[in-house]
């Protein structure tokens, strides 16, 4: 049984019980991260955390704990869930807390529930390409709403769109705008590869500013060999690459080798997916 934290507390995930006032499950109103640790070593904690303390100042929750703190609660979260022997994700949640009744207006003096949990992540993958899974999406207008770049656990529309890639067999659903333009998928973000050069939609409302993204850009632009662009990218394009990937926590970088039922370049893991795959391996622990 894995050890959760709940509110000060660390005890066994089955006993960590919420009020059903909780603003969390009444509203969705709360923040959460998904935090990489593999046989220990985080990926990208600080920027998982300072984007955690954006969200909470964005939606205006109240909670005290410095970046530190919270580093600190999740290596002992860690240790109590031998997260030396395993790779782990570390789910973390803050909901606004519970009233003592449902009003959509912020309460004022209630303080935030706080909850954590590890869970089991997989190996990364092999990083030939010859040798790594490729994965197939489906594609569907972007229903979401207009606040994207908050990472709030109000998911129902990322769910509904998660649902549609997953019922027609696919790993994933690519989301694009009125335009016509690309924005992520329903649980990652999205690039794509064309004549050797690397693109990726801009930061802006309609993305959740990914922390796998970033790391990405950083190490492709670091290493200068691959030309790399944020812009806005239409669907003609995404159909027309010669590679797709989708980042996030979980599935690092993956290869999409279809779309909706049609290849994506000739059906296979690309070239340049396994040079940026290397980079991100050997700069994901910076
Ligand atoms: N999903 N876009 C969306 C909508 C996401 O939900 C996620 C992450 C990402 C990638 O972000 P990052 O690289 O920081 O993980 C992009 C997480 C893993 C989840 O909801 O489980």
């Amino acid at each position: 049984m894995s050890t959760a934290y709940l509110n000060g507390e660390f005890l066994p995930l089955a006993e960590a019980k919420i009020s059903p006032l909780d603003r969390g499950f009444l509203f969705g109103d709360g923040i959460y991260e998904v935090i990489p640790y593999y046989r220990g070593k985080s990926v990208g904690l600080v920027p998982h955390l300072q984007r955690m303390l954006r969200g909470l100042a964005e939606i205006e929750i109240n909670c005290d704990k410095t970046l530190a703190q919270w580093s600190e609660l999740l290596d002992d979260l860690m240790a109590k869930n031998n997260g030396a022997e395993q790779n782990l994700g570390v789910y973390v949640h803050i909901s606004r807390g519970t009233d003592s009744i449902r009003n959509h207006a912020y309460p004022k003096n209630i303080s935030p529930t706080i909850f954590c949990f590890t869970f089991a992540i997989k190996d990364p993958e092999p990083a030939q390409r010859t040798k790594a899974a490729g994965y197939t999406v489906t594609t569907s207008e972007d229903l979401r709403w207009k606040r994207c770049h908050i990472k709030s656990t109000a998911l129902l529309g990322n769910v509904i769109h998660y649902q549609q890639g997953y019922a027609s067999g696919n790993h994933e659903c690519l989301l694009y705008n009125e335009h016509n333009q690309l924005t992520e998928g329903s649980s990652v973000n999205a690039f794509i590869v064309k004549d050797g050069v690397v693109s990726t939609p801009i930061l802006d409302n309609q993305i959740l500013p990914g922390i796998t993204r970033g790391i990405i850009i950083d190490c492709i632009k670091a290493d200068g060999s691959i030309s790399l662009e944020e812009r806005v990218i239409t669907m003609d394009e995404v159909h027309n690459a010669d590679e797709v990937w989708i980042s996030s926590s979980s599935k690092e970088i993956a290869a999409i080798i279809a779309i909706d039922g049609v290849k994506v370049g000739d059906g296979t893991v690309g070239p340049v997916w396994e040079k940026a795959f290397a980079l991100y391996s050997a700069a994901k622990f910076n």
